[in-house]
């Protein structure tokens, strides 16, 4: 398998194959990093990471997957570069590929981490747009078949806004890799029809199903895996949350949920997550709407089978695999 020069935009341009090799590939670095074999096989190389968009997980695993494979590393916060203040997309591509032999990019539109990758010459990495989070899903299914042993037949549940990066990506990876993939909340909130339509096409190929429902009971019923995430992305505007909170708080994952969902069903969030009251913001949306918890109840946050942090680990492994590949292991 080589994946040398390719970028990494959405998985919508990767083969089931191609994604396999990914995990296979994490899990063998997984391995490595644990028993502390060094795989510094691109010393000398550095890379760029843009962020127009803050971030705890992605940024610190592509720095430390970075450092780990021997490269070095520049992060571009949101505000103090030139990027489309200043300079445009296509110029900054320019300038970062002649210095850099990879762009991580965290921002708004997709057209605009394309537009980066169409003109930078060196492999483009998507650190999350708001249509899609490619290495979030890595790290994903990477935590499913650790747990489950494989990923096929697996019903992975999305409850919340499954418009938005997190439901789009989860359908089109639970459809290439032959998972059966539920989204469960309001209509509205269902992901865009033209997705849906070819997510179906993956999942005649690979297997899988896709089920929109907005039945909280019936969607989550023998559920594997229980998925959600804020209820509010990076980038939307405050006076959303009112709406979002009425729309989406029967959409919850509660202790209920999961007693419906399967025996060995565990529970997923690409975090951060707002489970309790210990965030500025959740602080915020309590005092105003009289909650404690948003997407997901403490109780169920603080499970046993609740598998958050091991997916959070995941990001590091997988990113880093996404970047020996594209870089050429
Ligand atoms: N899941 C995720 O992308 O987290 P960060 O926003 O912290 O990078
Ligand atoms: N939907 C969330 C995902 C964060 C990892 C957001 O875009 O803010």
């Amino acid at each position: 398998m080589d994946l040398k020069g390719r970028n990494f935009l959405t998985l919508k341009d990767y083969s089931p194959e191609e994604i396999t090799y990914l995990l296979d590939l994490a899990a063998e670095l997984k391995d490595k990093k644990k028993k502390g074999i060094p795989v510094d096989i691109h010393r000398g190389k550095n890379v760029a990471l843009i962020f127009e968009k803050t971030s705890t997980r992605t940024r610190c695993s592509f720095e430390v997957a970075a450092h780990d494979l021997g490269m070095g590393t520049t992060y571009l916060d949101p505000v103090s570069s030139q990027i489309g203040k200043k300079e445009s997309i296509a110029d900054t591509a320019r300038v970062l590929g002649r210095i850099y032999e990879g762009i991580e990019y965290r921002g708004y539109g997709q057209e605009i981490v394309e537009e980066l990758a169409r003109h930078a010459g060196v492999p483009v990495w998507n650190g999350l747009t708001n249509e899609y989070h490619p290495t979030q899903m890595l790290a994903d299914l990477l935590t499913i078949r650790e747990h489950f042993g494989h990923l096929k037949g697996i019903r992975l549940v999305y409850m919340g806004d499954a418009r938005y990066n997190m439901g789009n990506s989860l359908m089109i990876a639970c459809s290439k890799m032959g998972l059966d993939f539920v989204a469960c909340a309001p209509e509205k909130y269902f992901p865009n029809e033209e997705l849906v339509k070819q997510c179906r096409e993956y999942a005649a190929a690979s297997g899988a199903t896709i089920t929109l429902t907005d039945d909280v009971m019936a969607g989550t019923k023998g559920a594997d895996v229980v998925y959600t995430d804020v209820w509010v992305s990076m980038g939307e505007p405050d006076e959303v949350w009112e709406e979002r909170i009425h729309d989406l708080t029967p959409y919850r994952v509660t202790e209920a949920v999961m007693e419906n969902a399967g025996e060995k069903a565990i529970f997923l969030h690409c975090l951060p997550s707002f489970h309790d009251l210990k965030t500025k913001i959740g602080k915020e949306m309590g005092e105003r709407f009289g909650i404690t918890e948003m997407e997901v109840a403490d109780q169920v946050f603080e499970a046993p089978y609740s598998k958050v942090f091991d997916e959070a680990e995941n990001r590091m492994h997988t990113i880093k695999a996404v970047m020996a590949a594209t870089l050429g292991v």
